[in-house]
C-alpha cells in the first residue's frame, strides 16, 4: 500500500532492495537524531518493517515499527532528509506506524528520544524507563550509555477513543492516501 503525502510524497512500506538507502538516510541522521546504529543487513531483513516516504524514486523519510513485546511497539530510526523537513513527512510516518500498530494488536507505541517536545505533539507521554522494560532487555542493557543516555521514554496508548479524541492516528485522507 502507498499513501500519498501531498502531490509529491507518497508513503508506503520499504523492500529489502532498498537497504542501502534505507542506510545512508539513517547515517546521515544519526548523530542528531541520536539513532541506533542499524547495518545494512538487519535493514534488508526488515525491511517490511519500514515505512518510506519517497518523492519520485528518492526516499526522504522512513522509519521502522519495532515489537518490544507482543503488547508494546516501538518507532525506531525515524528520520526525515533535512531538505524535506517541515512539511509533516515524519508526523505523517509517525501516525502510519500507529495505525499498523493498532491493527497489529499492539496495546502502546513507544519511542526513545532526545526530541520529547516532537513527540509529546504527537499525543505521546513521558514515562519512566522502568515502564518500558522490554525496551531495557532488548537494548538499553547492551548500549554503552545505558543509565546515562539521555533519552526520553515516550509512550502513545493505542486506543481508539484516545486518538478519536486529539483526532490522531486517523484513517488516511485525500492529502494522505495509501495507494499500495
Ligand atoms: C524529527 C524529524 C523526523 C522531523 O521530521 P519532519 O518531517 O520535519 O517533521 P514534521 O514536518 O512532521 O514536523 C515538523 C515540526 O516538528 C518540529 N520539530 C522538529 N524537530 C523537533 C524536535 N527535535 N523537538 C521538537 N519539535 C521538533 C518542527 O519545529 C516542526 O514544527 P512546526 O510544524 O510547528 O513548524 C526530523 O527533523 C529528523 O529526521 N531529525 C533527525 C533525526 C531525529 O531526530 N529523529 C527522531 C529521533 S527519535
Amino acid at each position: 500500500m502507498t499513501q500519498s503525502v501531498g502531490t509529491r510524497i507518497a508513503l508506503r512500506p520499504a523492500e529489502p532492495s532498498e537497504a542501502r538507502r534505507l542506510y545512508a538516510l539513517i547515517q546521515a541522521n544519526l548523530e542528531e537524531g541520536h539513532l541506533l546504529p542499524r547495518t545494512r543487513s538487519e535493514l534488508a531483513v526488515h525491511a517490511a518493517r519500514f515505512v518510506v516516504a519517497v518523492r519520485g524514486r528518492k526516499i526522504v523519510g522512513c522509519a521502522e515499527l519495532a515489537a518490544l513485546s507482543p503488547q508494546v511497539a516501538e518507532v525506531r530510526s525515524l528520520a526525515v532528509d533535512r531538505a524535506a523537513r517541515g512539511h509533516g513527512i515524519g508526523g505523517a510516518i509517525v501516525d502510519e506506524l500507529r495505525r499498523r500498530a493498532r491493527r497489529q494488536g499492539f496495546e502502546k507505541l513507544c519511542a526513545f528520544t532526545h526530541a520529547p517536545g516532537y513527540f509529546s505533539e504527537m499525543g505521546f507521554s513521558i514515562v519512566p524507563h522502568t515502564w518500558l522494560l522490554e525496551k531495557i532487555f532488548t537494548d538499553c542493557v547492551k548500549c554503552p550509555h545505558f543509565r546515562a543516555c539521555g533519552q526520553y521514554a515516550m509512550v502513545v496508548p493505542l486506543d481508539t477513543a484516545f486518538d478519536a479524541e486529539r483526532g490522531a492516528g486517523r484513517p488516511a485522507s485525500a492529502a494522505l492516501a495509501m495507494t499500495r
